[in-house]
């Protein structure tokens, strides 16, 4: 059931996306082109799909889960824009993406960088624009939340720290702090965004949000995992990286079996946030399953 709620769901991403998304005509077409090419090359795109969960744990307003599809596709733009970037030479040096060759391999670095910087910056664009059902106040919220969980304290800021600490000894703290910022403050966001956008009140945003936090970690925990233990052809990108480039992994630091207790750990703190829901939240907890057993 969950396999055909994501298929939908992705579907209705792609679309979304798809209809938002300039195309590839006019004076600016090559870089247009360029963030096409990373935006539509098969992501899975579970930060929309936790974006709309959310807020589906909130309202069942057909027009306002509209908007806040168009907030998960904006998540998505930044999301893209940080996987072209965390592929090019000076960051992990990555070949292939999503079964492709990365961004900068066919249009070439200095393209590639434009295309993050326009994939974020787009981003902004969508967040900004005003629509009919979430008024300007909530709107700013949102685009706080998620300027702030982008930036030097969010992924960016944990981007950083991953590239210090290669090759480097490093405490657990540190390692929890790379992976819940880098990964974590993004996927956290897009489920604080749907909320907010949904009307949440106070109580329901701070259980999602604690939900949204331990999904990000368990995320990229399981990121990790994949990468030590399954194969390129089946992830689409190169597996075992992490350890030629000497990563801050928690499979590194712990090895397999503790890593996966780890993951399920996390994921269990995701769906005991949820406690306060019904089976409105049904769909949170069939995606917080959903990361810990992915496969790819
Ligand atoms: C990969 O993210 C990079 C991380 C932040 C762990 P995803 O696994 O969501 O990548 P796509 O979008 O599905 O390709
Ligand atoms: C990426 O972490 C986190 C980002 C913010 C892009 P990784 O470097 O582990 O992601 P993959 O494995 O290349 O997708
Ligand atoms: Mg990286
Ligand atoms: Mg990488
Ligand atoms: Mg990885």
């Amino acid at each position: 059931m969950i396999k055909e709620y994501l298929q939908a769901r992705r579907t209705l991403v792609e679309n979304r996306l798809e209809a938002l998304m300039f195309r590839v005509d006019g004076p600016f077409k090559d870089i247009i082109e360029a963030m096409r090419y990373s935006l539509f090359a098969g992501g899975k795109r579970i930060r929309p799909i936790l974006c709309v969960a959310a807020a589906e744990a909130i309202t069942s307003d057909a027009e306002l889960l509209d908007e806040i599809l168009d907030i998960g596709c904006a998540i998505e733009c930044i999301h893209t824009y940080s996987l072209i970037h965390d592929d090019l030479p000076a960051m992990d040096d990555d070949t292939l993406r999503r079964g492709k060759p990365t961004n900068h391999v066919l249009f070439g670095e200095a393209t590639a960088i434009l295309a993050g910087d326009g994939l974020l910056t787009f981003a902004f664009e969508l967040l900004s624009s005003p629509a009919e059902k979430i008024g300007p106040a909530a709107r700013l919220r949102i685009i706080n939340l998620v300027a702030h969980a982008a930036g030097p304290e969010g992924m960016v800021g944990g981007q950083a720290l991953d590239i210090a600490g290669e090759n480097t000894d490093y405490p657990f703290t540190h390692l929890k702090t790379i992976h819940s910022s880098k990964t974590g403050a993004l996927i956290k966001a897009s489920i604080g965004a749907g909320a907010i956008g949904a009307g949440a009140d106070r109580r329901q945003l701070d259980d999602l949000v604690h939900y949204g936090a331990a999904i990000g970690l368990a995320f990229q925990i399981v990121d990790d995992l994949l990468d030590a233990t399954s194969t390129t052809e089946i992830l689409g990108k190169s597996a075992g990286s992490d350890k030629v480039r000497g990563k801050a992994t928690y499979p590194g630091y712990f090895g397999i079996e503790e890593t996966r207790n780890r993951a399920r750990s996390a994921v269990r703190e995701a769906t005991d946030a949820l406690s306060g829901f019904g089976s409105e939240a049904l769909q949170l907890r069939e995606l917080a399953e959903y990361i810990q057993q992915r496969t790819y």
